[in-house]
């Protein structure tokens, strides 16, 4: 038999540098596992359909199990010569129940073949991603627990602005992984698996026979029926065309992969010499090899760093797509790397931040050094006048003035004199602008926020 599942109106072999230019089984390999769920969803819908007899089916089934055991156990060795998965897995196939392998691609056609693959893939890993997700979330929210007495200063165009509670700082980005989860779980529900497009026009095989519930193929996944239910596609040529489901995939990583950057580079900000605030775990930083003294946060770095590749991935996807005619086209094959990729960075990204998050430890007394900066406390001024019944613009100004001349004449605002104070306003009483500052009384005075 041929290794290829085509073949038959050629006269020549192929060339083998189109061979190799075409192959797809040196990454498509990782959808060895939902190919054959694949298969078996298949053959049930062909023996219902009269294409194969009770015989045949059982055959099929305990053939395409071994196979499917082989994956699982981590046993299972892709041939790497063939075109891609779905060939080298017919073809191990054959090897098992020879020449009965050839009814299995009845109704059948590899553009339906692989969608189905890529949807069953995506939603394992979506689920996987979730777990990533909250694991990270459940880190930040410890160390928020852990650090909630602690206040620091706030920033705003990294300039100093109002203090702010450290806890609050931390679920700031929790609350981003709870969004970028909510996105994930939408981005999975969205994903319908179907058959029965065949390469784009349908098959003979009766629509009704193609509702399935494929979750009891998945060892894990048994009984989540509403996830795996397989349905009849509703519109053939849009199924085998369809891609969105990657570049939903794609930009909510790239979403999450943003948000790992941002949170990476506050780290490194205040892991600096000149911030000082934390202190990484030596089992998450990196040294230098000429500089004794460095201790690098490389990992951070890196986080933020791969964001380029996310974006880049999503990018390529959204390229690959952009001008294709309907329906199937080989570009689609292309689709793959950068989603087997994102995969694979964001999961590395969310274990290794959760670590670090843990045993990351933060610097009670250089944090209270800056909080010192009497300007922090510069709009609990401004209120202050407000509430005696200045205009909060004339407030600002006042209050800006003050602050100006404090700065000018390395004066703070705390030592200053009723009398002094008097010369910006006389409703500055200094028994009582003491009290403000004060980074508690500071972040306490903030009643909007609606604790959860
Ligand atoms: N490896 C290919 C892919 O991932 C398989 C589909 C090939 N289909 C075809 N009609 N040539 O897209």
């Amino acid at each position: 038999m041929s290794k290829k599942l085509w073949g038959g109106r050629f006269e020549k072999a192929t060339d083998p540098l189109v061979e190799e230019f075409t192959r797809s089984i040196q990454y498509d390999y990782k959808l060895a596992e939902y190919d054959i769920v694949g298969s078996l969803a298949h053959i049930q819908i062909l023996k219902k359909a009269g294409y194969l007899t009770a015989t045949e089916k059982s055959k099929l089934e305990k053939g395409l199990k071994v196979i499917y055991s082989s994956v699982a156990k981590g046993t299972f060795k892709p041939d790497c010569s063939c075109e891609d998965i779905h060939t080298d897995i017919q073809n191990k196939l054959y090897a098992k129940v020879g020449d009965l392998v050839m009814k299995l691609h009845t109704a059948r056609s590899r553009n339906d073949q692989v969608v189905f693959a890529t949807k069953m893939y995506c939603k394992i890993e979506l689920m996987r991603l979730q777990i990533a997700l909250t694991e990270l979330d459940m880190a930040l929210c410890e160390s928020a627990a852990n650090n909630g007495d602690l206040i620091m200063p706030g920033f705003t165009h990294m300039q100093h602005a109002q203090p702010v509670r450290l806890m609050d700082y931390l679920l700031a980005y929790s609350e981003m992984l709870k969004r970028d989860c909510d996105r994930v779980w939408i981005t999975t529900d969205n994903i319908e698996l179907t058959m029965g497009a065949g390469a784009l026009a349908g098959t003979p095989i009766e629509s009704g026979k193609y509702n399935l519930d494929v979750s009891g193929y998945i060892p894990d996944m048994k009984g989540l029926t509403n996830a795996f239910k397989l349905r009849p596609a509703v519109n053939s040529i849009d199924s085998v065309s369809d891609r969105d489901f990657i570049i939903d995939i794609l930009g909510a990583i790239s979403i999450i992969g943003m948000h790992l950057s941002r949170l990476a580079e506050d780290l490194i900000i205040w892991s600096s010499k000149e911030f000082d605030f934390i202190s990484i775990d030596d089992a998450f930083c990196t040294g230098s090899s000429l500089m004794p003294q460095k201790k690098n946060p490389d990992v951070l770095e890196l986080v933020r760093g791969y964001t380029g590749r996310l974006y880049g991935n999503l990018v390529s996807v959204l390229t690959v797509m952009k001008g294709l005619p309907l329906t199937y086209n080989r570009d689609m094959q292309l689709d793959k790397e950068p989603l087997f990729n994102s995969f694979e960075i964001v999961s590395n990204e969310l274990k290794v931040m959760a670590g670090l998050i843990k045993t990351l430890k933060f610097n009670k007394v250089k944090i209270e050094e800056h909080l010192e900066d009497e300007g922090l406390y510069a709009t609990d001024l401004v209120y202050y006048l407000v509430d005696k019944g200045v205009a909060f613009k004339e407030a600002h100004t006042i209050i800006g003035k003050l602050v100006k001349y404090a700065i000018d004449n390395s004066v703070e605002i705390k030592s200053m004199t009723d009398n002094e104070l008097k010369k910006f306003s006389d409703k500055l009483i200094r028994k009582e602008i003491i009290k403000l500052l004060n980074p508690r009384v500071s972040v306490e005075s903030k009643k909007s926020i609606k604790r959860g």
